[in-house]
Formats: structure tokens, sequence, C-alpha cells
């Protein structure tokens, strides 16, 4: 993060300061080219008035003297212009990576609650459980995971059931970050759903929603720390 914003700085300031000074550098070769310009290079030359040159603009050395010159400055106008857009451009790109990157960052911390294969409705986050973790609750929640999860997520949520398929383990229920991750409503379709890959089976089918709750409420108490 911090050198992509650093580096767009810089960019940034530089090709700003460029394109006043494209502006300015446009503005003289125009007056250059101009052969009627009160400052026009031939009058500056000294051999001949802005009026003779008008007159044989179009045949005398010196005008083609102007115009090679002039070909010259456009030519060298024509490369300092592509890299300045080159420049201008980077500065640009990296301002869309940037915010590429911040999206991403911002993302992170909050994944689509529909990511990674989970079907998680839009306002899963905001969903709180309608039990509270009394005795009860819980003693209904553990004979649920002893029956239902305990052969995945092992008898203490470490992930280290006999079921558990060792190339995708299940999930590690203690780690307290995954209390961010997983509110009450995303936990809880999480188990109502479950996942395709890797496998969590579906158990709207073989619990009830306050069953499930139940059981969110008791994995709860195996998060640590
Ligand atoms: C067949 C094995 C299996 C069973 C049975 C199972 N799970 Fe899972 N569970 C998984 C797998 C695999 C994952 C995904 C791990 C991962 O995120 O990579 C998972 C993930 C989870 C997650 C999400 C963890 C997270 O942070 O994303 C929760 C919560 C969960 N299981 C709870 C339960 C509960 C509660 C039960 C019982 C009702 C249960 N599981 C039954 C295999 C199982």
């Amino acid at each position: 993060m911090m050198p992509m914003l650093l580096c767009s700085g810089v960019l940034l300031d530089d090709s700003s300061g460029t394109a006043v000074r494209v502006m300015k550098r446009t503005a003289r070769s125009n007056r250059d080219r101009d052969p009627y310009g009160p400052t026009g290079a031939p009058s500056a030359r000294g051999s001949t008035t802005a009026a003779d040159f008008e007159r044989h603009a179009a045949s005398t050395l010196p005008n083609a003297v102007v115009r090679a010159r002039n070909a010259r400055r456009d030519r060298r106008g024509m490369g300092g212009n592509i890299i300045r857009f080159m420049r201008i451009s980077l500065a640009l790109l990296a301002m869309v990576v940037l915010a590429e990157g911040a999206g991403t960052f911002a993302r992170g911390e909050q994944p689509p609650p529909s990511a990674n294969g989970w079907q998680i409705p839009e306002n899963a986050r905001e969903e709180k459980s309608p039990l509270q973790p009394t005795p009860e609750v819980l003693k209904k929640g553990k004979s649920t995971y002893d029956s239902k999860c305990a052969k995945c997520h092992g008898p203490h949520g470490k992930g280290d059931g006999p079921d558990g398929d060792k190339e995708h383990p299940p999930a590690d229920l203690t780690d307290a970050s995954r209390a961010v991750r997983n509110p009450d409503g995303i936990m809880f379709y999480k188990v109502w759903n479950g996942r395709k890959e890797p496998k969590m089976p579906a158990f709207k089918s073989e619990l009830t929603r306050d069953e499930v709750w139940a059981v969110v409420e008791y994995v709860k108490t195996l998060r640590q720390g």
C-alpha cells in the first residue's frame, strides 16, 4: 500500500507540473511557427523584415531553416509529449491500481457474504441470534454438535474430527479470529445452507432453525482468546 501511495504521489506531482510545461511549450512553438507573429523567427534573424518574409515566405532560405528547425522541434515536442502522455497514463494507472487495491483491502476485511461458495443472504451479517446462551440452550446445542458436527470439526471444535477431509480440513471453530468473520447470522447460514467445496453439509433438512441457532450459541463458547 504505502509504496504505491508514495509512488503515485510523485507521479502525480510530476505530471501536473509537466502538464503546465506542455501548455507553455505548445504556446511557444505555435508562436514560432506563425510567420506573421510579432516575434517571429525571421525578424529575430535580422536578415529580412517581417513584411519581406511574408512575401517570400514559401521560397526563402531562412524560412527553410526555420521550417527545418520547427520540424525538429515538433519531433522533439512529439517525443516529449509521448513521454509525458505515458507518465500521466502511468500516474492514472497507479491511481486505478491503488483504488483497486484499496477495494480489495476493504473486501478482505469484510468478505462479501456469499463469498467462497457459502450461500449467505445479503443481510445475514446483521441477523442476531434469537436465543440467549442459557445453560438449557447450550446443552441442546452441545448435543446437536456432538451428534452432527464433532465427526468433522472434532470433539472440541479444533477441526480434527475423524470424518474431516485431510486436504480441506474442517474449520477450527475455536479460533477467536473467526468471531469477526462469523457473526451469528453468517454462522447460522453457513450451517443452514452448507457449502460445496470444501464440503460441509447443509443442515436445513436435518435441523430446525432453533436447533441451528442453539448449535451456533454452543459453537461460540468453543472460541478461545
Ligand atoms: C462432513 C464434515 C463436516 C460436518 C459434518 C460439519 N462441518 Fe462445518 N465445516 C466443514 C468444512 C470442510 C468447512 C470449511 C472449512 C473451510 O473454511 O475451509 C466447515 C466450516 C464450518 C464453519 C465456518 C467456519 C468459517 O470460519 O468459515 C462453521 C461455523 C461450521 N463449519 C460449523 C459446523 C456445525 C455447527 C456443524 C454441525 C451442525 C458442522 N459444521 C458440520 C465440514 C463439516
